[in-house]
């Protein structure tokens, strides 16, 4: 079914606006760079892709992606990481404005820390696209595309139940909960999603969380920073777990679920059932090797194409496709959002889901 948002409106409205002032222009200076009817904005138009820090293989494979599929299209492609940190993505952002992209895709490291950046976006005429992470506190953000954050949680809170049901029949287990950076806005969602799972299984003693630390505060691991999830890991284990075992631990994705991994083994203690997220090569060998117990499959060649199918509609002066007009409140709008579906992979089906990767599959061993 196909629903368009209010924002779709709007920026059709800007669209409008965009193609009388790129119409004056051509007038004046007999520029190349013309629209043809319909167009919201010329076809070799410079488009803005800002993304975080390399925290996960996703955000490196999605820079070449939007690199070739962007060029690929005829637009110009402006993409920068921002390794230096927000204020590094923020100036990347205003000089995005500053050189004229019509359409400005974010990842952002902080979600709710770029709405100076934002407006400015939004007073050039640009529409800004959140990419993976939602842009909160702002009007100026148009649309969102990512995979059903939500889900992942809930599909990683299945699987540890899964995983320690396995390996023993019936609880109480013991388990620990690892959360994302609390600056990304997808870090509250994938554990509010594991925990809509876990939750009543810990109200009913089938969970036994021996640290005590079920919320998210406590859960965090500030940068996805492997080294501050191994660090916790270490003082779970010391603290809680002398002498009792450690059944499974929920961790947010496949970097963290590596570091939990290596601190449980430094300690000497049995491999306990750990979740993650992003499908990355050493997680993926990990699985195949019987440690590291599920990971998410979010192909990041699927989202980055609908990402530029968005700027290309847009370019087009077409409507958006939208599939959620509800979910994503960003403390002043819905943000009307394009999701797709996450698959758990765990040893029973890493064979068959990654058979089209290029990266990963097809795996025959
Ligand atoms: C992405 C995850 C990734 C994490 C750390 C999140 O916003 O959705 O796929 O593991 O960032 O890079």
């Amino acid at each position: 079914m196909r629903m368009f948002g209010k924002a779709g409106k709007a920026a059709a409205v800007a669209a409008i606006a965009a193609l009388a002032l790129t119409a004056c222009g051509r007038t004046d200076s007999g520029s190349s760079t013309s629209t043809a009817g319909g167009e919201a904005f010329p076809k070799d138009s410079l488009i803005g892709v800002a993304l975080p820090q390399k925290t996960s293989e996703n955000w490196v494979l999605a820079e070449k992606l939007f690199n070739d599929g962007l060029t690929g299209a005829g637009f110009k492609a402006d993409v920068q990481f921002a390794n230096g940190g927000v204020s590094e993505q923020q100036n990347q952002i205003s000089a995005m404005v500053t050189k004229g992209a019509k359409v400005i895709i974010v990842g952002a490291i902080d979600g709710a820390q770029l709405g100076t950046q934002l407006q400015q976006a939004k007073d050039s005429g640009a529409t800004v696209i959140a990419y993976d992470r939602l842009l909160l506190n702002t009007e100026n953000v148009d649309y969102y595309v990512a995979y059903d954050n939500f889900k992942v949680g809930v599909l990683q809170g299945e699987a540890l139940l899964d995983g320690m049901k396995a390996k023993k029949a019936s609880g109480p287990y013991n388990v620990e909960l690892f959360a994302g950076s609390p600056d990304d806005a997808n870090a509250k969602v994938f554990f509010d999603g594991a925990m809509s799972v876990l939750k009543p299984k810990i109200d009913d003693g089938t969970l036994k969380v021996l640290s005590g630390q079920t919320t998210f505060e406590q859960a965090v691991t500030q940068g996805w920073k492997a080294e501050n999830a191994q660090r916790r890991a270490d003082t779970l284990l010391t603290g809680s777990y002398g002498t009792a075992s450690l059944d499974g631990v929920l961790s947010p994705n496949d970097t963290l679920a590596r570091a939990v991994l290596t601190s449980v083994k430094a300690a000497g203690k049995p491999l306990p059932v750990v979740t993650g997220q992003d499908s990355e090569v050493e997680s993926v060998k990990s699985i195949i090797a019987g440690e590291q117990y599920s990971t998410i499959n979010k192909d990041t060649r699927k989202l980055v194409e609908h990402a530029i199918t968005m700027v290309k509609d847009l370019q087009a002066g077409k409507e958006l496709e939208i599939n959620d007009k509800e979910s994503y409140k960003n403390g002043v709008k819905t943000v009307p959002a394009f999701l797709l579906p996450p698959q758990i992979v765990t040893a029973e089906n890493v064979k068959t889901a990654y058979v089209d990767d290029p990266v990963l599959g097809p795996i025959t061993k």
